[in-house]
């Protein structure tokens, strides 16, 4: 087991005045991902909802976080968990109403919790009005192209694109008609962003939820809005999925840009530091650094921290390179550790015993960074990826268009823990059933367990997130490395913090001499550090 994760007694020093004060929120925020249909199911139909949410909204603000971010909740037929959008100005009965979402905004806001939503402007669902007015039009209609519906080779398709989600990227509307594109899911067909009409109705969505008053969107698939309109068969040297290489005929096009470049224009005109964040996988930060340029997005997922291995050289050089490629554009880093789409981070590090120390000491690591940060439900309770889920039970179009290749996604979104010893733990009302199972032995990962336990997880988080929100040090600004030894990472941040992070499996002396705020367990007597082990110190 993991233990003693806090070092209790040490005075944390407080000045009045905080340098970052004046900057917008979204420059140091930590932001909590909320997967709306595992969180917490209120009507006991497995599916977490809105209510459910709102009734938990206490314990996000008292986890110490700034913002919340909502996965899909629109009206969707649920071809890939609400990324298949249907109604883009409503919220799918499963999940609640608009006057709901309006009581849950006003809930957050009244919690001091902005309200950042998702918005899928790569895609609609093949339900959404769009398509199916398109479905039944001639080629070259109105109606075709707001999609990227080709001719094909007889049976062959336009080109050889593979979806993300495996096969073909191509699909027919019929026998003998045409082909439209869909990255992701047949029910996910691409719009075409080269038509203006698409342009205007995407930018109309935005004023509709600015209006209501969010304080930003996510941004989903955010380079893969442009095509090359060529349209050329992939390269072998192109990869299907995973981070984005320059020159790819269909992720990072240079287009994308001037599409963000609009948007900004239009958040800008609203009151209240309004933001945007980019997901966008793409293979360098400078890649990266170019969505969040002055005058586009502000911020942008860094997923080559959250991909690099427990390796201190890794782990360094995604940092600094992250870094120095927002530092020439004047955005702040986004850190984050895991999703709905990836491995839970205590899995990806080996799992087990190893794998929680691991993550507890990547936490400190990430919330001592400059910059914001993502915490995913779960994280903050040490969840791991759940493996032995049920092909039955499976939902993902990954693992049905890869023939079960690929497991999918499932095993990170399986619903929360809350409380009581079985299952469904608090997510929905006794004798509900999630719509995924969950482990029977999680009645120790509860938010009701945990929160009895100073050594927990969720303990750990809760005093880094109530530290970060104290030191002026902490959130926006630099950092200065530390000299340290191989395995180690150590930095120092002004005023008067540092940080140091032993990513090796060996005890090793801390290049600090200062008091600990806040250790990810028990240092040794001698102060120094055991393997996975990080520590934050008053310098
Ligand atoms: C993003 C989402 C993922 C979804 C995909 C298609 O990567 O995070 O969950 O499947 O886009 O919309
Ligand atoms: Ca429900």
């Amino acid at each position: 087991m993991v233990s003693a994760g806090r070092c209790v007694g040490y005075g944390v020093r407080v000045t009045s005045s905080n340098p970052t004060a004046a900057a917008p929120w979204w420059r140091s925020a930590v932001i909590y991902q909320v997967y709306v249909r595992s969180f917490a199911d209120a009507n006991g139909d497995g599916i977490g909802d809105l209510a459910g949410l709102r009734s938990r909204l206490d314990y996000i603000h008292d986890l110490g976080v700034d913002a919340i971010w909502l996965n899909p909740f629109y009206p969707s037929p649920q071809a890939d968990a609400g990324y298949d959008v249907s109604d883009y100005r409503d919220v799918d009965p499963r999940f609640g109403t608009l006057a709901e979402f309006d009581a849950l905004l006003l809930d957050s806001h009244a919690r001091n919790l902005r309200v950042i939503i998702d918005l899928v402007p790569n895609h609609t669902s093949s339900e959404h009005p769009w398509f199916k007015a398109a479905r039944s039009a001639p080629p070259g209609s109105r109606e075709r192209r707001r999609y990227l519906f080709r001719d094909g080779y007889g049976e062959q398709p336009p080109n050889n694109w593979r979806s993300t989600f495996g096969g073909s990227a191509w699909s027919r509307v019929g026998p003998n008609d045409q082909w439209y594109l869909h990255l992701f899911a047949p029910e996910q067909p691409d719009l075409d962003w080269t038509n203006p009409e698409v342009r205007q109705e995407f930018e109309a969505i935005l004023k509709f939820w600015f209006d209501r008053g969010v304080d930003g969107f996510r941004i989903d698939v955010a380079h893969g809005l442009a095509k090359d309109p060529g349209m050329p068969d992939l390269g072998e040297s192109f990869a299907t999925s995973g981070p984005a290489m320059a020159g790819h005929p269909h992720w990072d096009q240079d287009q994308v840009h001037d599409v963000y470049r609009a948007w900004r224009r239009v958040s800008d005109a609203y009151p209240g530091d309004r933001t945007f964040v980019a997901e966008a996988w793409v293979h360098t930060p400078q890649q990266l650094a170019r969505y969040v340029r002055s005058d586009e997005l502000h911020t942008a997922f860094n997923f080559n921290f959250l991909l690099a291995p427990w390796n201190a050289q890794a782990l360094r050089s995604a940092i600094d390179d992250s870094l120095g490629a927002l530092a020439s554009v004047g955005a702040p880093a986004t850190w984050v550790l895991s999703n709905h789409d990836v491995v839970r981070e205590v899995t990806r590090y080996g799992g087990g015993d190893l794998g929680t120390q691991r993550a507890r000491a990547a936490a400190l690591l990430m919330l001592g960074l400059p910059g914001g940060a993502y915490v995913y439900q779960g994280e903050e309770l040490g969840l791991p990826e759940v493996l032995e889920l049920p092909d039955a039970v499976r939902q993902d179009p990954t693992f049905f268009r890869t023939g079960g290749r690929q497991r999918g996604r499932d095993g990170c979104r399986v619903p929360l823990p809350w409380s009581g010893e079985a299952p469904p733990f608090g997510f929905g009302p006794p004798g509900s059933k999630p719509w995924l199972p969950q482990p029977s032995n999680w009645a120790n990962s509860t938010v009701e367990h945990e929160r009895s336990d100073p050594e927990s997880m969720l303990s750990l988080y809760r005093e880094a997130l109530r530290l970060r929100r104290e030191l002026p040090s902490l959130g926006d600004g630099g950092l200065a490395w530390l000299p340290a030894s191989g395995d180690v990472l150590a930095f120092g941040r002004e005023p008067g913090f540092a940080c140091v992070v032993n990513v090796g499996e060996r005890a090793v002396s801390s290049p600090i001499r200062a008091k600990v705020l806040l250790a990810s367990q028990p240092l040794c007597s001698d102060g120094r550090l055991p393997g996975a082990t990080a520590a934050w110190y008053a310098s």
